[in-house]
């Protein structure tokens, strides 16, 4: 794809269809893109590479965009080897080239490129500082921890465009014409929910800027009604649920568990619970899974025991909720154990570990199958959810 965003900014970004897992965890069934552009004024400035898995296809449209001019400056706005992958290969072609990036961004840049000398290469800038590029200057914002340190973003005040890093990036190719929004979620709860304070502090910084054009580096530039995005973005950064639902991840060995987390749905449903969404953690995504616990103000989790702590499905998925930083929520426990239960103890240890959860304090327990003598203390777990 080679298409221009103004006049004089082009995307020179690259699909990625052939990736089988992005990050080596994410399940991308339509695939990644790794966005790339260029600006062309008196001066040129590539804004970020591309992973090298696709340096041939980006080269291509890089020269193309060029069209014989030479390019002064490579802004890198995160070293992520998922943007930063072709620097050496560019500084190579161009020895005049410099590359503009924060100072912890050049810092990396050895840990990631051997053997390149960047002395006399490279510009740091820092906060609010200004480059021109002859009719226009292109504006830098730190912003650390959207989603690494060393990220920046910049403000192009000419054709009113923001490049915001991995901000506003959502998973797919730009091939697959998709809604924005649930890969979107997907994205940033997994890529960036651990940093919800940075991502209000970006937003609060770029809230008095005239944007017309958002490019991120990945997922389509996006243009028309920005609050619509924006406000998505508050939501999660503010770790706000979208519905007032109850999510339902289960792990279960035999179908007892299973069993169990079918049945309080079907107590829910008839309590009046608006959404009910139900999640086997031993085989559907887990990062879907993620994305649902913060979609969701409540949750219910329940899980089989297993060698005196829990099914590993169900502290796999805890332990990535807490490393995204889950929080703010009403959480219900079920546990089910053949001899002596034990996953009810390590999940609410777990759960007390994160931060302003409200979990009920009675878990329910289930003895290998559920029979109708279970079925009052699910009714109160239910009433207890919904409350
Ligand atoms: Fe798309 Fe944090 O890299």
């Amino acid at each position: 794809m080679n298409k221009n965003i103004t006049p004089s900014i082009k995307y020179i970004g690259v699909d990625d269809t052939m990736l089988d897992l992005f990050e080596s965890q994410y399940i991308i069934p339509n695939g990644i893109s790794y966005n790339s552009y260029l600006i062309l004024d008196k001066k040129v400035a590539i804004m970020d590479t591309v992973d090298r898995r696709m340096c041939d296809e980006w080269w291509t449209n890089l020269r193309n965009a060029l069209n014989g001019r030479i390019p002064d400056y490579l802004v890198v706005h995160h070293m992520e080897p998922d943007h930063a992958g072709n620097i050496a290969m560019v500084l190579s072609i161009y020895p005049n080239l410099k590359i503009v990036a924060t100072t912890k961004a050049i810092a990396m840049l050895p840990q990631f490129f051997e053997n390149i000398d960047f002395n006399g290469r490279t510009i740091a800038v820092n906060e609010y500082e200004k480059l021109s590029l002859g009719s226009r200057s292109l504006q830098f914002f730190m912003a650390p921890m959207v989603h690494w340190p060393e990220v920046m973003i910049t403000y192009d005040s000419t054709d009113k465009v923001m490049f915001t890093a991995d901000a506003f990036g959502k998973f797919g190719a730009l091939c697959y014409d998709e809604d924005w929004v649930s890969e979107a979620r997907r994205y940033y709860f997994n890529i960036c929910g651990k940093y919800g304070i940075p991502v209000q502090a970006f937003l609060k910084k770029i809230s008095s800027l005239n944007i017309k054009h958002i490019c991120p580096l990945h997922g389509p530039i996006l243009s028309g009604n920005l609050e619509y995005y924006i406000n998505f973005y508050d939501t999660w950064s503010k770790y706000e649920a979208e519905s007032d639902g109850v999510f339902i991840a289960y792990a279960s060995i035999h179908g007892g568990t299973k069993a169990t987390a079918l049945k309080i749905a079907e107590i829910l449903k008839e309590n009046g619970a608006k959404k009910i969404v139900i999640t086997d953690l031993s085989r559907d995504d887990i990062s879907k899974a993620v994305e649902n616990a913060f979609y969701f103000s409540r949750m219910i989790v329940a899980a089989s025991s297993y060698d005196g702590d829990v099914f590993p499905p169900m502290y796999d998925f805890l332990h990535h909720l807490k490393l995204k930083a889950y929080q703010r929520r009403r959480v219900g426990i079920i546990e089910n154990g053949s001899w002596a239960p034990s996953a009810g103890r390590v999940m609410k240890e777990m759960l007390c570990k994160m931060k302003e959860l409200n979990i009920i304090n009675s878990i329910v327990t289930i003895r290998s199958t559920i029979k109708e003598g279970d079925y009052t203390a699910l009714k109160a777990l239910a009433d207890a959810i919904l409350k």
